[in-house]
């Protein structure tokens, strides 16, 4: 395949390199010089292990060359590869002065070409920016319509600088994000020796996967550095804690608790996350990371209170009350915090909760219902139907199979407010919201 490459820094280089390793014809474009005549020289206009070796090897054969024509680049390629940098203003919003310019000189190019293009975006964008920001440019400049005189695709690069030659051919995952089905098929066909697990999706969700990969990585490195200072301060080998803490792939190092969806509670988690920031205070070791979580679990539970408060619609039933399905347990629930601000407003209130109402005649605890939450237990019906039909606005606290054939008998004057995603939401004639889809 004949692909031009635009951005000839870490990201751009490597692609150069691998894909003309490959056996591919490639065009490097860089407005800067001194990179274009390295690569034309057969050498990588960067440091990184193994990439000199590919660059050197695949100039040799005339499988590469570099250039600072934008039209050269298109005129000579059938897809392009967008790798320019996209850094942060000092205000910390995304600067695209650099994706904006390469989208103008590729429209201009692409204006003067006969046959159609693929413009793979490689650089890393926030969503929106690729259909709402590059396109715009692109057909402003050229005079075509995406879809028709060129196509675009955005690609999310996972690559590591040190280990990117290595990154390249083993990815975490290879995702094209396209307009429509097929668009990206070009692309695909050009990883197709590459083994990883393969995602084609929108070209939103893929540029907001690369985010959802970066924020999370530099959490996990914060988290573990957190984790670190307390242990040395406790006297205790850090590196061994967090030796057995990734021997547990059920519940940390896993997909668990990584869904979208209300705020955590229970006896546990608030709980034995006030003792250790409570711990890290008395040793005088910041953990802004761990003190956050709770900040953050409390603006999700007042995110659902203000939803409700700003409908204006006085009559609220739930589903669910425990702070999850499959106990009766209502210490530290958050959907009893959202119910108790409610109920403090004024609001009509209706609860249907299967294990809260057995619990309050016989379970362990009854104790805890009679004497922390009577005011509650009184609003607890054991007729889900009863909820469904009396209330305007029902809250679906947990995901149950008993609750869909109740909401189902919902009308469309009636609101659903979905925490947990229920199974089945596509056949609901109430009005539906999720709280975070
Ligand atoms: N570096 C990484 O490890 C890495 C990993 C994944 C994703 N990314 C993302 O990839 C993108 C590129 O990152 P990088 O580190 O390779 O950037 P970089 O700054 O090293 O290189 C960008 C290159 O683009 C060139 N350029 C600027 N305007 C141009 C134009 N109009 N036409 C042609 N070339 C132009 C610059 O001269 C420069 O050589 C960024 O969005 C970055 O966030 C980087």
């Amino acid at each position: 395949m004949k692909i031009s490459v635009f951005g000839l820094g870490y990201v751009g280089t490597v692609s150069v390199g691998c894909l003309a390793a490959e056996g591919h014809r490639v065009v490097g474009v860089d407005v800067n010089t001194d990179k274009v005549a390295t690569l034309n020289s057969g050498t990588a206009p960067i440091v990184e292990p193994e990439i000199g070796d590919l660059i050197s090897k695949s100039h040799k054969l005339g499988l590469l060359n570099a250039t600072t024509s934008s039209v050269e680049g298109i005129a000579q390629t059938d897809i392009s590869f967008l790798c320019v940098g996209t850094p942060s203003h000092n205000n910390g919003s995304l600067d695209l002065t650099y994706l904006k310019r390469v989208c103008e000189d590729i429209g201009a190019a692409l204006a003067q070409k006969r046959t159609p293009h693929t413009l793979v975006f490689r650089s890393t964008t926030l969503p929106g920016t690729t259909e709402d920001v590059a396109v715009p440019i692109l057909e402003k400049h050229s005079g075509k319509k995406v879809g028709e005189g060129f196509f675009v695709c955005y690609n999310p690069e996972f690559l590591r600088e040190g280990t990117a030659v290595k990154d390249y051919y083993h990815p975490p995952k290879i995702v094209i994000g396209e307009r429509k089905q097929g668009e990206g098929d070009v692309l695909a066909q050009i990883y197709g020796g590459i083994e990883a697990p393969f995602v084609r999706t929108s070209i939103r969700a893929a540029e907001m996967v690369k985010y959802s990969d970066n924020a999370f990585h530099a959490l996990k490195v914060a988290f573990g550095n957190e984790i670190g200072i307390l242990c040395k301060k406790l006297e205790i080998d850090s590196h061994e804690v967090m030796d057995i803490f990734c021997k547990d792939t059920k519940l940390n190092l896993s997909k668990v608790y990584l869904k979208p969806g209300f705020a955590f509670g229970g006896s546990c988690l608030p709980k034995d996350l006030r003792a250790l920031s409570y711990q890290a205070k008395r040793h005088d070791v910041e953990t802004p990371v761990l003190n956050a979580i709770m900040a953050s679990n409390n603006a999700h539970v007042r995110g659902v209170i203000n939803k409700i408060l700003e409908l204006g619609k006085k009559r609220v039933g739930f589903l669910g009350m425990t702070f999850k399905p499959d106990t009766d347990d209502l210490r530290e629930s958050p959907l009893v915090e959202v119910i108790e601000t409610l109920l403090g407003k004024g609001f009509s209130i209706k609860i249907y909760d299967k294990n809260v109402m057995i619990s309050r005649l016989i379970g362990a605890n009854k104790r805890f219902i009679e004497e922390h939450i009577p005011h509650l237990s009184s609003l607890l019906t054991d007729r889900i139907d009863e909820v469904v039909q009396s209330s305007q606005v029902v809250i679906v606290g947990y995901a149950s199979p008993d609750f869909l054939p109740a909401l189902k008998t919902m009308s469309a004057d009636q609101l659903i407010i979905d925490l947990a995603r229920i199974e089945g939401r596509d056949s609901l004639t109430a009005a539906y919201d999720g709280i975070c889809w």
